[in-house]
């Protein structure tokens, strides 16, 4: 069977829950107590186009949404969780590179950030084009930063006066990969080796992977 991804909308609001339980779930096993997002607000960013759903049948295997920072001159991509049973089948990295399309289609000029402890997530961002930032390259809007509340770790945060922390912080500014694509446009021999890279094509299409029947915690990605 196949793992659809796509733009979430109101025809998924009944996934809400779930969402919640695995986000809980995650949160829990990682031992960061990051706050609880309650299915109310889930269900707002189904309705509003601003996240990204896998789904296997009928069951909810994945999810990730937009949050805009600093009247819109962020955007984090945040939220994101596989299903335990889904992990590793390349599901994590095709939900962050849908979400990140579909916000560099409604947020242009937005430079788009996370912060994050996760070895995966890090490896997915560097290859969407994310450099790693300190944090004050990064949305200054304290709400964000409220956000961290729920964090075990929110006493490190407040003692370095929001500077740093355990968390990476990660950014992809758009700014600089438009003067990388001009750059790429110009004659070949104008063009450092390294300026053609991370450049990504907006698309938010649903993808689809195809899995094994009856996923095991270490399954097999048929295709991607
Ligand atoms: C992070 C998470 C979404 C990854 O989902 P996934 O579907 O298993 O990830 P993918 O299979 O797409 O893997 C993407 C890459 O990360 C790597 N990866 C996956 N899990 C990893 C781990 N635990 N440690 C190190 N690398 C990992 C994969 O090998 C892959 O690398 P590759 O591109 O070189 O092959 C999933 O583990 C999860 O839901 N974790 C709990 C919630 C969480 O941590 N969210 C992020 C908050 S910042």
């Amino acid at each position: 069977m196949n793992v659809r991804i796509l733009v979430a909308d109101a025809s998924h609001t009944g996934y809400a829950e779930r969402i919640c339980e695995l986000m809980y779930i995650s949160a829990q096993e990682r031992g960061t107590g990051i706050a609880k997002r309650s299915p109310e607000y889930i269900v707002e960013k189904m309705i509003s186009r601003k996240a990204i759903i896998a789904l296997h049948g009928d069951r909810v295997v994945g999810f990730s949404y937009i949050e805009t920072w600093s009247h819109k001159a962020f955007v984090a991509n945040s939220g994101l969780v596989v299903d335990h049973e889904y992990r590793h089948l390349g599901i994590g990295a095709k939900i962050k590179k849908s979400i990140f399309n579909l916000s560099r289609e409604k947020y242009p000029d937005a430079k788009i950030f996370g912060i994050t402890t996760g070895a995966a997530v890090m490896k997915i961002n560097y290859k969407l084009g994310y450099r790693p930032v300190p944090f004050s390259e990064l949305t200054q809007d304290e709400a964000f930063w409220e956000g961290c509340q729920g964090c075990r770790n929110y006493d490190i945060l407040l003692r370095n006066n929001k500077k740093m922390c355990l968390c990476t912080g990660m950014m992809y500014d758009p700014a600089e990969h438009k003067s990388r694509r001009s750059a790429a446009a110009r004659p070949a021999a104008a063009v450092p080796e390294k300026v053609t890279a991370h450049a990504t094509a907006v698309s938010t299409k649903t993808v689809i992977i195809r899995i094994k029947e009856q996923p095991e915690k270490t399954g097999t990605l048929i295709k991607a």
